[in-house]
């Protein structure tokens, strides 16, 4: 669908498709360099043409949070790994279709969560893939020591239904600067370290070490024994990425349009994008605020409620007019990303395309 970027109605997600290309062409790039496969977590974007283009510039699968984005992304992808544990019959009986269509891999730390894969494996005919997932720090989830890790892998191993792929770590713990990341690297590496030896003492060794994310993306060759990396932000990136120095300013690929509503108080602008268009994700790092705007980063929106946005003006000697339209930088893109119903792609200044945000939502009720 044409459209002017200039009548367009806000708040609206813009992504540019230029930058987003830039982002892929530069983590394949480093993949490449240092032979770890590419699967990105496409929970940042949820459309499936992007995930389309990771897979051409050379992911080798995607990664999904909800059985929604598995199921929207097999249209795209046949290799898909499920790093979430599903749980419950309904669920189960979604994840049982997706195998009949994907080669599908899921991470899970439970017996519990194993018996329900294997059985859906079962019932499916085919085999699907197990990673352990390990806690490596960030206490969420994952198993906590070796031996756990030991003896689920083991259970992988021994069901039917089930085949025993490797291990999935998350170290979203690890928010600091890029340069100030060495010392937990290397102690999620040693717990790597000690967890690959016990594995490998009892013939388990895994033929997948799946980690990554965005903030440590350009070091995740760092951890110890790492095969596959999976960042789902550094597609588009945000403020939050750009804090802890993964990215500048100018590899921001999403931001939201918005339009000025109100001057009336004085050293603000008030704009019609707020906590249900930027999300209200405190800023990890320096600078506070909600977001800020793509060509004016020293304007940051200071507060947010529902459908306002408090441009705090303090740092500029910019004053814009009601009607003025601006571009946001969220601080965390995928909550934005989850709150929109399409993103209008540009290039430049130039419209492009208009792609629906087709795995938001959890269920679909045909
Ligand atoms: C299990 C898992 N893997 C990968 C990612 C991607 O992380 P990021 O968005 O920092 O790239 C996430 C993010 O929440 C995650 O939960």
């Amino acid at each position: 669908m044409p459209f002017d970027l200039s009548t367009l109605e806000t708040p609206a997600a813009i992504v540019d498709l230029d930058r987003v290309e830039a982002n892929l062409h530069r983590m394949a790039g480093y993949s490449r360099e240092h032979g770890l496969d590419w699967r990105p977590h496409t929970k940042t974007h949820k459309t499936p043409m992007l995930g389309r283009m990771q897979m051409e510039a050379g992911a080798v699968g995607l990664t999904v949070a909800t059985v929604r984005e598995g199921e929207t992304m097999a249209d795209v992808c046949d290799d898909i790994l499920l790093a979430y544990p599903p749980l419950g019959s309904k669920k189960l009986e979604r994840v049982s279709a997706l195998a009949e269509r994907v080669r599908l891999t899921v991470a899970l730390d439970s017996e519990r969560a194993l018996e329900g894969v294997a059985r859906t494996g079962r019932s499916a005919g085919s085999q699907i893939g197990i990673l352990i997932e390990v806690d490596v720090g960030m206490r969420r989830v994952g198993v906590e020591s070796p031996q756990e890790a030991v003896r689920l892998a083991a259970a992988a191993r021994d069901a039917e239904g089930v085949e025993y792929r490797g291990i999935l770590f998350y170290p979203g713990h690890i928010r600091g600067r890029v340069e100030s990341q060495s010392e937990e690297i290397a102690v999620v590496s040693e717990r790597l370290g000690q967890l690959l030896q016990a594995l490998g003492d009892v013939d388990l060794h895994p033929e997948v070490v799946s980690g990554g994310s965005t903030p440590t993306v350009w070091r995740s060759h760092e951890f110890a024994g790492i095969t596959e990396v999976r960042p789902g932000t550094n597609i588009f990136n945000d403020r939050t990425t750009v804090v802890v120095g993964a990215c500048d300013w100018s590899e921001c690929a999403y931001s939201v349009l918005a339009t000025v509503v109100s001057t009336a108080v004085g050293g603000q602008a008030v704009v019609d994008a707020g906590s249900k268009a930027l999300a209200r994700e405190e800023l990890r790092g320096e600078g506070g605020g909600y977001g800020a705007l793509l060509d004016r980063p020293e304007v940051v929106v200071r507060g947010v409620s529902e459908e306002h946005g408090i441009l705090d003006l303090s740092e500029t000697t910019w004053r814009p007019e009601v009607g003025d339209r601006v571009r946001i930088v969220p601080n965390h893109v995928c909550v934005s990303v989850n709150l929109q119903e399409y993103l209008w792609t540009v290039r430049g200044d130039q419209p492009e395309s208009v792609l629906e945000v087709a795995a938001r939502g959890r269920v679909t009720v045909a």
